[in-house]
């Protein structure tokens, strides 16, 4: 098996830390029979890893080690390219490819809509890529309209689909949407999306097996082998599209939502490209984008129109809100500048606080899958049935990191978003995603360390 998505490398993004690590990750991917990985550091990730600038020599040092070591594990140099409006302005003509071919595996934040995911894709191909959407299942605008999954492969995107989220990690929903997209053979590649030796392990096998037994060894076959092969060999994949009727129709009113969030995170990712005007005509061209999407199906609900209408009274009576507030201005600059940041002040503290109530609770949960471990080591005699059950509790480790994660991501949006409304300032949104980052790191590591004692 060939995996196309997986952190392996040392010490550049928020995969292992050590040589030690990736080596452990190399051996667990060779006992799970896979033949080789294309190591996938973050590129223009928010959290600003220093995988971009690192990846080649530590990919270098890593493979010399690997050959030595696992010389039937092949390594390829890859990135997995986070994609944000101003990135696609300005995309560099030397992108790190997946090993060297003209595929990129690219991600997006998660409230990222399918229709910009849609028009990020159009931008690459005419740039000369095949892009390839990461972990597609995690974008929740998509796995409620999965029929944009089709849209994109028509337009030439290769889906990716995680193999923990295939054997239901994520939920029920998650799963349903991957079931949805296999039916039709929407999927292109299942990778890992491996970080670590401990949670989100490069392991394929399972995933392997559940899609032999519930479809075919070909199927399999194409998912884990074949189709990966054309990324390594760098042929063309040809993209094969069932056409179905569309049978549901979502409301118009969540792409709206989910815009504004993810104006939110696209935001963050840049350096204050778009102000709030910019935002406002990128919610109306979302929500534009939806309605012609819409109106290509055959039935379009009286409800949609009831929602179109109700989301432009929503954006009048904003801009009436705004002018009202900017007419009835009538402080003194200083004493606007005082109020602004008192203002600030307030709006921080009451995200950090959210913020802090969110990290205890992680912590907890943490605290109590290590002490399940700890007790399934000193109670379970069989070594089979005794590694199964620490696997499982990995998971739900893995699983915790994960929804943490997309929370603390979700407040950080939706902070962003109100000091932005109020016209304040938004550096402190940086400020408490960098203290995220450092507390995750510092809990990661207390919680290896027990571990392993
Ligand atoms: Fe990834």
């Amino acid at each position: 098996m060939i995996d196309v998505h997986c952190h392996i490398l040392p010490g550049v993004d928020d995969g292992p830390k050590t040589l030690e690590d990736s080596l452990e990750m190399i051996k667990i991917a060779y006992e799970d029979n896979i033949t080789d990985v294309i190591a996938t550091p973050h590129i223009n990730h928010p959290f600003q890893f220093p995988g971009e600038a690192n990846s080649n020599n530590q990919f270098q040092l890593l493979k010399e080690k690997a050959i030595q070591l696992y010389p039937d594990v092949t390594l390829h140099l890859g990135s997995e390219i986070y994609i944000t409006p101003s990135f696609l302005i300005d995309i560099k003509e030397n992108l790190t490819t997946l090993s060297d071919s003209s595929y990129i595996l690219i991600e997006f934040a998660r409230e990222t809509l399918g229709t910009a995911i849609l028009d990020a894709v159009h931008e690459l191909k005419l740039k000369g890529y095949r892009p390839v959407v990461a972990h597609i299942e995690m974008y929740s605008d998509v796995v409620a309209r999965p029929y944009i999954v089709k849209e994109i492969r028509k337009s030439g995107g290769y889906i990716q689909i995680t193999a923990s989220s295939l054997l239901g990690k994520h939920g029920k929903e998650i799963s349903g949407f991957i079931k949805t997209l296999l039916a039709d053979k929407d999927i292109d590649f299942i990778a890992s999306d491996g970080h670590s030796v401990y949670s989100r392990r490069p392991v394929l096998s399972h995933a392997y097996e559940y899609i032999e037994d519930k479809y075919s060894k070909e199927e399999a076959d194409r998912l884990f082998i074949t189709n990966p092969k054309h990324i390594l060999d760098n042929k063309e994949l040809a993209i094969n599209v069932i056409e179905r009727e569309q049978k549901k129709k979502s409301k118009l009113l969540f792409p709206v939502i989910a815009a504004v969030l993810a104006l939110g995170i696209l935001s963050l990712g840049m350096t204050n490209q778009f102000n709030s005007a910019d935002a406002r005509a990128l919610i109306k061209a979302e929500a534009n984008k939806s309605e012609s999407l819409s109106h290509n199906s055959e039935d379009i609900s009286e409800q949609e129109s009831k929602d179109e209408n109700l989301y432009t009274k929503n954006l009048q009576s904003e801009d009436e809100t705004s002018l009202i507030s900017a007419n009835g201005n009538k402080t003194s600059e200083s004493g606007q500048d005082i109020s602004k940041n008192s203002d600030s002040r307030n709006v921080s503290a009451k995200y950090r606080s959210q913020l802090e109530s969110l990290q205890s609770q992680t912590e907890g949960q943490l605290a109590s899958l290590v002490q399940e471990i700890d007790y399934i080591k000193n109670t379970t005699n069989d070594e089979v049935e005794r590694k199964s059950k620490i696997d499982a509790k990995l998971d739900e480790i893995g699983n915790l990191e994960n929804k943490t994660e997309n929370k603390v991501y979700s407040i950080l949006y939706d902070m962003q978003n109100e000091l932005e409304k109020e016209g304040l300032d938004v550096s402190e949104v940086q400020t408490l995603r960098d203290e995220y980052h450092q507390i995750k790191s510092q809990r990661t590591d207390k919680y290896i360390n027990q571990l392993q004692n």
